[in-house]
């Protein structure tokens, strides 16, 4: 069983002003998250991503639909239910949400208040969570005098300290420059495999998918248009939305606007190269054209890791008589995908 699982959820806001039509911010959704999971959700500003969270963790009711955590239906719960599922579930934000005017200290504390959690036991634990995202040097400085990357360290310790089965983090990166996300990220990936904690993480950002998440949807216009393996999304998107993503991350065929400064540089067929699944032979591709006395110069693309695994494309200029070059094309479609450039 799943441990988060939507089924056809739908969230429409009220109409803004009267006669308007409601905004359906979530559009029958499905989607499974598996327990142990890194799952990414990726999507432009207005695809529904937060109003997706937010109905995980029930602070909103959908419209449609069923929102199932831990094999409990959130719809029929009442508050007080629903705040006992909320406590397994941790949350940080990309405006980190903190109490600036408390320390860090005092902040990782606040939920084990809420929570009820004995007194004697507040000490140890939060020490061993200050101590997990490196703040115990920082534990009694107020959180305005930290840093981004600090600020978020105090989220997740905060979003930990009732011992959650999942973390939900909208954006939890966006705000920061690019070093302080990856210690972010990386924070997040112990999060999962030290804990065992099942992370769901809200980005518009590729970069953060590739190097955390093992499973993606895409969404767009509150739909889920794509869902995968990172790693096949990434090697073989199937649409438009998802495509548009990985084009800035990984090596690609090169689009139009690419390809015709290509061919202003470069004399020769443009012809790109992509290595199936697993396989990465880009030796065959060169001693073949070698063979024929075909001419090569590799002018765009590139191979890529994604989880262990690698795949990549190449693009690459052919100089020499036609019959050669496409008598090695010919051979070549069994170790790549080819397309020729129009
Ligand atoms: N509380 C709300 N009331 C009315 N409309 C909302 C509300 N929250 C979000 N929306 C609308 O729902 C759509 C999806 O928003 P959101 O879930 O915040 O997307 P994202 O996080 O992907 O940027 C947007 O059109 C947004 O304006
Ligand atoms: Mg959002």
């Amino acid at each position: 069983m799943p441990l988060i699982a939507l089924s056809n959820v739908t969230k429409a806001y009220p109409p803004r002003s009267k006669g308007a039509p409601p905004t359906v911010a979530v559009d029958d959704v499905s989607l499974e998250i598996e327990e142990g999971d890194v799952h990414a959700i990726i999507g432009y500003s207005g695809a529904g991503k937060s109003t997706l969270v937010r109905l995980i963790n029930a602070l909103e009711r959908p419209t449609g639909g069923r929102v199932t955590v831990a094999g409990r239906d959130l719809v029929g719960l009442d508050e007080r239910a629903l705040r006992q599922v909320r406590r397994g579930i941790g949350m940080i934000f990309q405006q980190f949400n903190l109490f600036e005017s408390k320390t860090v200290w005092g902040n990782v504390e606040f939920p084990l208040k809420v929570a009820g959690i004995p007194r004697a036991e507040h000490q140890k634990r939060i020490s061993d969570l200050l101590h997990f995202v490196g703040l115990v040097d920082q534990a009694h400085a107020y959180v305005d005098q930290l840093s981004g990357g600090q600020k978020q360290r105090v989220g997740i310790a905060r979003a930990l300290a009732t011992s959650p089965q999942i973390l939900l983090a909208d954006e939890a990166t966006s705000a920061l420059d690019p070093e302080t996300t990856r210690d972010v990220l990386g924070l997040l990936r112990r999060v999962n495999t030290e804990f065992g904690v099942t992370v769901v993480v809200i980005t518009h950002e590729m970069d953060v998918v590739r190097s955390i998440a093992n499973r993606v949807s895409v969404m767009e216009g509150g739909r889920i248009v794509e869902q995968g393996e990172v790693f096949d999304v990434f090697s073989a998107p199937r649409t438009e939305a998802a495509r548009r993503f990985v084009a800035g991350v990984v090596p690609t065929v090169p689009d139009a606007d690419t390809l015709a400064t290509l061919r202003s540089r470069h004399p020769g067929r443009i012809v790109s190269f992509s290595f199936a699944d697993g396989g990465t032979d880009q030796s065959a591709i060169f001693l073949e054209l070698n063979r024929r006395g075909v001419g090569f110069e590799l002018i765009h693309g590139g191979i890529e890791d994604i989880r262990g695994r690698t795949f990549g494309t190449i693009t690459l200029a052919l100089t020499g008589d036609d019959a050669s070059i496409d008598e090695a094309l010919d051979r070549l479609t069994a170790v790549a995908t080819i397309v020729k450039a129009a």
